[in-house]
């Protein structure tokens, strides 16, 4: 669905990856909605609507970011047509050259509910990191959309659960995550500090 995190996610997988030194380009596929461009500020930059028709190459439309490492490559002025342009055998070409280049390379794609876009490119991919946000994401749509994948023969899925909140002051709060261990959160203070109010 819109708005669970794609590519805020897509962004920060793609910095750890940089940041631990393996060279990494992220793409905005999302042609119809370019988020990554609003976020990184692309949106004059050529990408690839203007690659897919032949106006530019691909070292035009690889752009370096801050960070070292982390490269990116907008996804250009929107195009009537995304779904025929990923589906051309330039997606190919352009992933041949790419794995050339990369030890990572990411996709922020659009919806998986919504389009065609994100079958395609999955099964051009290694692997498909379905999201879902808490407190967001519709169980059923969630639970559709997977069964969609099934059907379609995508299985090299993982699901990847955003902006979860982990409650405080659960019984065990202090074994999971590190949470309050060393903050002396109810170690030290006795047990049952503040750790019953929510179960
Ligand atoms: N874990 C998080 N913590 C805080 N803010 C978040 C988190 N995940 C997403 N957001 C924020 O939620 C908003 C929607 O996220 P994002 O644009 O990444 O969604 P999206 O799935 O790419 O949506 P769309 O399908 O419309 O492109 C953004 O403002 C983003 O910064
Ligand atoms: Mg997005």
């Amino acid at each position: 669905m819109p708005g669970e995190g794609k590519t805020f996610c897509a962004l920060n997988l793609a910095a750890v990856f940089a940041y631990s030194e393996k060279k990494t380009v992220i793409i905005g596929f999302d042609m119809r909605k370019p988020g990554l461009n609003k976020v990184l500020n692309l949106n004059d930059y050529e990408g690839l609507s203007q690659y897919y028709i032949g106006k530019v190459q691909l070292d035009d439309i690889i752009h370096t970011t801050e960070q070292d490492n982390l490269f990116v490559i907008p996804s250009g002025a929107i195009p009537p047509n995304p779904s025929e342009l990923i589906s051309s055998p330039k997606t190919n070409e352009l992933f041949e050259e790419l794995s050339k280049r990369f030890d990572v390379i990411i996709l922020d794609t659009p919806p998986m509910g919504v389009v065609a876009d994100p079958v395609l490119l999955a099964r051009k991919s290694d692997t498909l990191i379905f999201l879902a946000r808490q407190n967001y994401t519709i169980r059923e749509a969630f639970y559709q959309t997977l069964k969609h994948l099934e059907t379609e023969g995508i299985t090299n899925t993982g699901v990847l659960f955003n902006d979860i909140q982990i409650k405080k002051g659960r019984k065990n709060a202090k074994y999971g995550y590190g949470y309050g261990y060393g903050y002396g959160y109810g170690y030290g203070y006795g047990y049952g500090h503040g750790y019953y109010e929510e179960q």
